[in-house]
């Protein structure tokens, strides 16, 4: 059963670890845990890149607390791990928060690019050029003109990147399934929260993952880009809490 001590599980966007959920966290009344995955914040290990076993070590992880189920919580990467556990343990998820995310997979030019980042990382390491490359797509032009200092946090966060975790998790991401089928034969309550402002994922993919569900409700922020928990985190709190006291205690 869920109720309002289930634990609500966070999962990072790429190329974050679970550090990136400290400011919505703080707005959060119930138990949070927001777990490093593989390669950002712990070691890659030698596995193939799937983000299936990103989903394999979260059960683990709920296996380890003795946690039957939980609402899991995911931003963009972290979102396809919440989406991949749906399909692998649906027992485990009690409801979900999708961020900034989609269930469909990737079409064959971003799974193009994602190798060339990912041998690039192998090449080179990442310093300098990824966040370059990276922060004007990740952070809305709210943010950027407006909070500097998001913009600073995104800089600390991302500070000694591994070259092996970046290109494990391009990797990984290339190769993920279409998990738009499990989500919407699920029965369970899910919250899409979308930027509007996303240059990344466009808020269309939000409008289209609302429309697959069964009992979902979508709330979009307009001065946020892809990163939400960091740009607009007491919105993005605010949202999760109301969803929870309305949807996810209701559950049966
Ligand atoms: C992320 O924010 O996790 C990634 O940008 C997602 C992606 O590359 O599809």
């Amino acid at each position: 059963m869920v109720d309002s001590d289930t634990p609500l599980v966070l999962l990072p966007a790429f190329p974050f670890d679970g550090r990136m959920w400290g400011a919505v966290a703080d707005g959060l009344a119930g138990p949070v845990i927001a777990p490093d995955p593989r390669g950002f914040g712990r070691p890659v290990g030698d596995d193939e890149p799937d983000l299936d076993l990103l989903a394999a070590d979260v059960v683990a992880l709920l296996d380890e607390r003795g946690l039957d189920r939980v609402v899991l919580g995911g931003c963009s990467m972290g979102g396809y791990v919440a989406l991949a556990v749906l399909r692998t343990a649906p027992e485990r998820v009690g409801g979900l928060v999708l961020i900034d995310t989609k269930p469909t997979a990737d079409p064959p030019p971003a799974k193009q690019n994602r190798a060339a980042m990912a041998e690039r990382a192998e090449r080179e390491g990442v310093d300098g050029w990824l966040m370059a490359d990276m922060l004007p797509l990740l952070l809305g032009p709210t943010t950027v003109e407006e909070r500097p200092e998001v913009v600073e946090t995104v800089r600390d966060l991302t500070a000694g990147l591994s070259p092996e975790g970046v290109a494990w998790a391009q990797r990984a991401m290339a190769a993920r399934p279409d998990s738009s089928e499990a989500l919407a034969a699920a029965e369970i309550p899910v919250l899409v929260l979308h930027g509007e402002q996303d240059a990344i994922i466009p808020v269309e993919a939000a409008r289209a993952t609302a429309d697959l569900l069964r009992r979902g409700e979508l709330v979009l922020f307009g001065e946020s880009g892809h990163l939400p928990p960091l740009e607009v985190p007491a919105e993005c709190a605010a949202a999760i809490m109301t969803w929870w006291e309305s949807k996810v205690t209701a559950t049966p």
